[in-house]
């Protein structure tokens, strides 16, 4: 007979809606984010993170929300890709990621996107090094390398217009 997993009350605000879940101890945020929430934008990979597919924002710092431990996340403000788009519309960025063909399976795309829009927040005018550099951590198994890196180029030049 297996005993129930003991359930913590947590508080989450995301993508600017406060949320009150109950949440087992080894629960990821990840887990939370993709099986409480429904909020699959957020990619599952390696679980180890290596990959970046699961990039999320936490109170203002990009995390790997597979390393965090929901409980950890008590109180915290989180950002996932779906924060992304106001309105329902897609953001610059997003935009510029269709537009350069920076998609191509999109399994890493949340990731980069959170990553990315976390780079233009802190650097609006990044060169290609200190895009490269901020986006290291999101693996793009397809290869989307160049394209991505002109993506943030081209949202970076649409912020100055
Ligand atoms: Fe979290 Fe790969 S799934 S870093
Ligand atoms: Fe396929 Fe990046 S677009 S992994």
């Amino acid at each position: 007979m297996s005993a129930m997993a003991e359930l913590f009350p947590i508080e989450l605000t995301v993508n600017g809606r406060r949320r009150s879940l109950e949440v087992a101890v080894h629960h990821s945020l990840l887990d939370v984010l993709r099986d409480d929430l429904e909020l699959t934008g957020t990619k599952e990979c390696c679980l180890v993170g290596e990959c970046g597919a699961c990039t999320v924002a936490m109170n203002g710092q990009i995390v790997d929300s597979c390393l965090v431990l929901a409980v950890e996340a008590d109180g915290a403000e989180i950002t996932t890709v779906e924060g992304l788009a106001a309105g329902g519309r897609l953001s610059p960025l997003q935009q510029a990621f269709l537009d350069t063909g920076a998609v191509q399976c999109g399994f890493c795309t949340p990731g980069q996107l959170v990553a990315a829009a976390d780079l233009l927040a802190r650097n609006p005018r990044p060169s290609v090094p200190e895009i490269e550099e901020g986006l290291a951590g999101n693996l793009c198994r397809c290869g989307c390398y160049v394209q991505i890196t002109e993506a943030v180029l081209a949202a970076a030049r649409e912020a100055d217009r």
